[in-house]
């Protein structure tokens, strides 16, 4: 063996001996990890030490190559059971010390009781699912097309100035929708007639006060047909209204203007606290004005392609707050949006 031969493979014997004895010591997967980069990595030690193989002789040659074959094999070897030793220590430490009782009922990751708006709306939802109006949704951030200009809203009407409605910055004519109509647009666009929706959800004003949020609850309902009249949408009111308040209640229609309903009415329903007797509630009238209604107006059926000679139909809006508030007797709104989670766990119905 050359001088040459032997200092190679006195360096090989030299990293085998170094690794098993280091591999001997407590260390972690991490630095076991590191350790085979240096040893057997591209620029670790072996490759270090190969670099004088180009100066040897053709027979010299091979017999260093099997030399370190046979050690990186042995390092590698070693390395792989010192890792499998580690994860496998690492899996009895795990159960030694993180107990898990499969047993027990798995815990609520939310807060579970219902927000008294949603336990509103879901009522006004199943009251008129069981007369068949079908659920709808629309979006919140809407097109001015949808929420004004197809409900015969045209562009300096009032309700559209900056001072009420939402704009989206950067992005003409697209607003935040100030009430559910827009859904009776995409509703009558997409379906035919006979048609009964309803579509609860939110809607944007630029507001805030004891009765008014810049977010509240809306639920739109829609029924189209031939020969519909006002008699019809005053019983599905009264309906509404009486099974919301588990009492037979009085609804009055009193006219009004909307631009997308002709002829148009406000709803009134009976005082749910006096019975129209007249209390603080209802400011002595007997009367609470909870939304807007009216018979779909021959402008809106003209902008969706109907025709008015066929077809007539109601449509009616109303707070889901207001209601929510005289059901569960809360005076002041914003109680609704503060995030008082004692305030919200008092209404008793637990999330599905
Ligand atoms: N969209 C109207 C509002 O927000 C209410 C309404 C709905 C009126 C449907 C008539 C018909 O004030």
């Amino acid at each position: 063996m050359s001088a040459a031969v032997e200092n190679i493979v006195n360096r090989l014997n030299e990293l085998a001996a170094k690794a098993q004895e280091k591999l001997i010591s407590k260390m972690n997967l991490e630095e076991v990890e590191s350790l085979r980069v240096e040893w057997l990595g591209k620029k670790g030690l072996l490759t270090e030490i190969m670099k004088g193989v180009g100066q040897l002789s053709a027979t010299e040659r091979p017999v260093v190559g099997q030399k370190a074959n046979a050690v990186r094999d042995g390092i590698a070897q070693s390395l792989d059971q010192t890792l499998a030793k580690l994860r496998e220590e690492k899996i009895l430490q795990q159960l030694e010390t993180e107990k898990i009782d499969v047993s027990l009922p798995g815990r609520r990751g939310h807060f579970p009781y219902a927000h008294p708006v949603q336990i509103a709306q879901d009522e006004l939802v199943s009251i008129l699912e069981r007369s068949g109006f079908l659920t709808e949704v629309g979006p919140e951030i809407e097109h001015e097309f949808y929420n004004f200009d197809a409900l015969n809203i045209p562009p300096q009407h009032p309700s559209r100035a900056l001072q009420d409605t939402f704009y989206v910055k950067g992005h003409e004519g697209v607003v935040l929708r100030t009430h559910t109509s827009p859904v009776q647009i995409r509703t009558l666009l997409a379906l035919k007639p006979p048609i009964r929706m309803c579509c609860p959800g939110r809607v944007f004003r630029s507001d805030y006060d004891a009765t008014h949020s810049p977010m509240f609850h809306q639920i739109e309902g829609l029924l189209v047909d031939q020969g519909v009249t006002m008699a019809d949408l005053k019983g599905i009111l009264t309906t509404l209204i009486s099974e919301f308040f588990g009492q037979a209640l009085k609804v009055r229609l009193r006219p009004s203007f909307f631009p997308f309903t002709e002829p148009s009415a406000e709803v009134d329903m009976e005082c749910c606290f006096c019975k129209g007797k007249g209390c603080s509630t209802c400011k002595g009238s007997g009367w609470i004005e909870i939304g807007g209604s009216g018979m779909v107006d021959p402008e809106v059926f003209k902008a969706v392609g109907y025709d008015t000679e066929i077809y007539s139909g109601f449509a009616f809006g109303m707070g889901i707050d207001r209601m929510a508030m005289l059901r569960f007797g809360i005076s002041d709104l914003r109680a609704f949006y503060e995030s008082d989670l004692r305030f919200i766990s008092q209404f008793a119905r637990l999330r599905p």
